[in-house]
């Protein structure tokens, strides 16, 4: 039920907060081990190589978990598309562990791929938002994303409830006392800053509507973990909105995508990252010099006077949690701006059982 909101896809971003306070109690509760299960953290450590499979935004989602996995637990992480990994399959490593990351549990793609694994014996674990689906059934193991039932095309809260859950598992597997991160301490911080944005929703359709809504197309730019966060930045604006948007490393724009830009092409900049935050500067500066509007979503330490939308200080890996809420209601405004129907994008449907 909507209750008094006019589209689901706002509610559920409004949610998003809620979903972070529920992932922590059942996952993350106070004076114990992470919650995950031992015989994921076994066969995990067996492993010498993740692989994580999904399509959309899932697969943005595994982009930043992969980084965590890597970082956090010295875990060797790749990330793959489900529709090319089932039928162009890279070469696995000796001990492969499989991670499934799907919203719906029943998207065809992702589903082929378990199917295979699951005949060359490998086992496999599945973060989705619907129990007993079918990639909840069939893998050797599965978590629930609790996000509560998600019913706009576009996906919002299964974004962020993924890269949580990834984060707990990440940090379930890690030296933790190397690590020096107090994830429940730091994702409470989060579902702060999360609410910080939503309270603020108001500047943030005022620049849809200046800046996104005339625009035939759009550009999100980053560097680092934001180069994860703005394909889902662009894909969420895109399927919305229909401003043909593109999401990419800031470093690329100048191998080709700089030709693209002219006077008003909107370019959106995350930065959250202290030691790339000059690079991308001058890399937007580049695209200023040729007429571009642009906006910054940056974190505070990296701040400057000129910048438009500031973000508190946290982990540098879980920024996405916060900097991805900002785009996310950068589509809705568009849409509506636009006067679309933001729930069911046309030619789209909310689980993708064919291949
Ligand atoms: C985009 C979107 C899709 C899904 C994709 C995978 O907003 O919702 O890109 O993320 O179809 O779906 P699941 O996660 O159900 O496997």
């Amino acid at each position: 039920d909507k209750g008094t909101y006019p589209f689901y896809m706002l509610k559920e971003i409004d949610e998003q907060p809620i979903v972070l306070r529920n992932l922590i109690t059942r996952y993350l509760p106070q004076n114990k081990e992470p919650q995950i299960g031992e015989g994921i953290i076994k066969d995990i450590k067996a492993a010498d190589r993740l692989y994580i499979v999904a399509a959309g935004t899932s697969y943005n989602a595994g982009l930043v978990g992969a980084r965590m996995f890597e970082r956090w637990a010295g875990i060797p992480t790749e990330v793959h598309v489900s529709s090319e990994f089932a039928h162009d399959q890279p070469l696995l490593s000796e001990k492969p562990f499989f991670i499934f990351l799907s919203q719906s549990g029943e998207t065809a793609d992702s589903r082929e791929v378990l199917q295979n694994i699951n005949e060359l014996g490998y086992k496999s674990l599945t973060l989705t938002n619907v129990e007993k689906s079918t990639l909840w059934r069939e893998a050797t193991y599965a978590l629930p994303l609790i996000a509560g039932p998600e019913i706009a095309v576009a996906s919002t809260k299964a974004y962020i409830a993924q890269i949580t859950l990834q984060a707990i598992l990440a940090y379930a597997l890690a030296d933790r006392e190397q690590l020096d991160l107090d994830l429940e301490q730091e994702l409470s911080k989060i579902a702060i800053a999360i609410q910080g944005i939503i309270d603020n929703k108001d500047a943030l359709q005022k620049v849809a509507n200046d800046m996104l809504v005339p625009s035939p197309n759009a550009f999100y730019i980053g560097r680092g973990v934001d180069s994860a966060v703005v394909l889902e930045d662009a894909l969420k604006l895109k399927e919305v909105s229909y401003v043909q948007t593109e999401g990419f490393a800031a470093g690329e724009l100048k191998h080709g995508t700089l030709a693209l830009i002219e006077k008003d092409t909107p370019v959106i900049a995350i930065m959250t990252q202290p030691s790339l935050a000059g690079l991308v500067r001058g890399n937007l500066a580049e695209t200023e010099a040729r007429g571009s509007k642009t906006f910054t979503i940056v974190t505070k330490s990296i701040a400057k006077p000129e910048d438009d939308l500031i973000l508190p200080d946290i982990n540098e890996l879980l920024t996405p949690l916060v900097s991805v809420v900002p785009a996310q209601l950068l589509a809705y405004y568009t849409s509506l701006g636009r006067g679309l129907d933001v729930d069911h994008p046309r030619n789209l449907a909310k689980s993708v059982t064919v291949q």
